[in-house]
């Protein structure tokens, strides 16, 4: 049984999908712990209403970041975990806490990286207007939104959408591809070698699709 530690800032749909799809099902993965740095975290109520333990930890104006990252490292290793997922933790990680978690340590962007790097991606795609949008599973390396990529959730971008419609249908893939990806993980069909996503032995492109050899 894989031990998951789950971050969040904020509403947590994300992570309601994983508790509805490893978490309380026979799948090889239980989460352990849920850890916010928002006190507000709708997130936290989810996590409370499926017995799994909470924490927060929130960051002071003028505070160090590393030791920030340091004593939320401490929190999460007591749990002995063999993931750590990223779902909506909107804080930039210090280079130690990333490396600590090398490979173990998985993210959700709302785009199909390598494109929309950072924030406000589904107006960013509509003023591109590009004829696809999604979101992308990858490893976290401490350069930001650019770890190997696992998967991606495509949608088509219609003339009639707007940020939010996008979200909306963006959303909907994410609740798909993460706990596909995190049941992989759970299986030992996935891992990180020399900065390269491997599934089942077969490495992933930059789309997450398996290159044939
Ligand atoms: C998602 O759009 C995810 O891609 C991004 O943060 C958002 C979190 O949403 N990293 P939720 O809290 O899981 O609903």
């Amino acid at each position: 049984m894989k031990s998951i530690v789950v971050l969040i800032s904020g509403g947590g749909t994300n992570l309601q999908a994983v508790i509805d799809e490893i978490h309380n099902t026979d799948e090889p993965g239980q989460i352990s712990a849920v850890i916010s740095n928002k006190a507000d975290a709708y997130g936290l109520q989810r996590a409370q209403q499926a017995d799994i333990a909470t924490h927060v930890f929130t960051f002071q104006k003028g505070g160090s970041r590393e030791a920030f990252d340091r004593e939320i490292m401490n929190q999460i290793d007591e749990y002995k975990p063999d993931l750590v997922v990223l779902a909506g933790y909107m804080r930039i990680l210090s280079p130690e806490f990333v490396n600590h978690y090398m490979g173990r340590m998985i993210n959700i962007h709302p785009s199909l990286l390598p494109e929309f790097k950072g924030l406000h991606t589904h107006q960013r795609a509509l003023d591109a207007k590009v004829p696809y949008h999604g979101a992308s599973v990858h490893f976290v390396t401490p350069e930001l939104d650019d770890g190997p990529v696992i998967i991606q959730g495509k949608v088509p971008v219609e003339a009639s959408d707007t940020a939010e419609s996008l979200q909306k249908k963006v959303h909907v893939q994410e609740h798909v591809i993460y706990p596909t990806a995190i049941k992989w993980f759970c299986h030992d069909r996935l891992c990180m070698l020399d900065g390269k996503a491997y599934l089942d032995n077969k490495e992933l492109d930059s789309a997450g699709n398996p290159i044939s050899t």
